[in-house]
């Protein structure tokens, strides 16, 4: 693969992200380690790709399967000029531009609140951001994507929820190539955010979402409600109205449908 990373590099079609790629054989988590460049000063867009990870960061302190030579585990380092409390923006931009890859292979994909993607309800691909805060606002975002693309196989824990774009295509994809025109999608998604179209994005987001109106139950730390999902706020906060007609504000959770 790290050949055909440095050919991508060649074909790349962006400005920012992407001009410098860290491919690794094996990191203990690619998050991780953009932290560290990001730290050491990296410039904005730059990508850190592993081929395997041996300590993929999920959500809400979950491991992240990602085996050799079968997945896309990647970090783009940036330093957007954001309030904190908008950095979920950048997981926004990160599921839009993987949604739109995935449709242009001719799959029907959608976007499940916050920032899972699935096909047929299972889910392909997980993003992960993480921030470094100081006294004059944001230091770094990390915004992590890892996209099951080539696996047959899963450890019996998640097999009954996750899928690949091999399982669903029923072919091997070139995972270089991929990663070239997620790069380009997120690059022009982020420019949108940096020009200021913060409604427009949030906009694209809740149209890719099949939630709203739909009942549902959702779990945030020690917490369940169910309800109605009645819209998603422009900070991209889930609005639910439970059973009692009461409003609730969700951040981050768990969700599933409920019949
Ligand atoms: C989730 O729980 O849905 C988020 C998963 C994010 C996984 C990716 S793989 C590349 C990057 N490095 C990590 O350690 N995690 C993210």
């Amino acid at each position: 693969m790290d050949r055909l990373i440095e050919k991508i590099v060649d074909d790349l079609n962006t400005s920012v992200v992407g001009r410098e790629i860290k491919y690794y054989s094996v990191l203990e988590s690619t998050n991780e380690r953009a932290k560290q460049l990001a730290k050491e000063g990296y410039n904005e867009g730059t990508v850190v790709i592993a081929d395997e990870q041996t300590g993929g960061k999920g959500r809400l302190g979950r491991r992240w399967f990602s085996p050799p030579g079968s997945g896309l585990w990647l970090s783009i380092i940036l330093y957007p000029e954001l309030e904190a409390d908008r950095v979920p923006l950048m997981t926004i931009i990160a599921s839009l531009a993987v949604y739109d890859v995935i449709e242009s292979l001719g799959l029907i994909t959608e976007i499940k609140w916050p920032n899972d993607i699935l096909i047929k309800g299972h889910k392909v691909c997980g993003i992960l951001s993480e921030m470094s805060v100081g006294s004059t606002g944001i230091n770094y975002v990390i915004t992590g994507i890892g996209l099951n693309v080539n696996q047959t196989y899963f450890p019996e824990e998640i097999r009954e929820f996750a899928t690949s774009l091999r399982i669903e295509l029923g072919k091997e994809l070139n995972r270089a190539y991929l990663l070239q025109i997620i790069l380009e999608a997120f690059e022009r998604y982020y420019f949108m955010l940096t020009r200021g179209k913060i409604d427009l994005l949030i906009n694209l987001w809740k149209e890719r979402m099949k939630i709203i109106n739909k009942r549902i139950q959702i779990k945030n730390g020690q917490e369940i409600a169910s309800g109605i999902v009645i819209d998603i706020s422009n900070g991209g906060e889930l609005i639910l109205r439970d059973d009692t007609g009461n409003i609730h504000l969700y951040w981050a959770g768990d969700t599933s449908l409920v019949k």
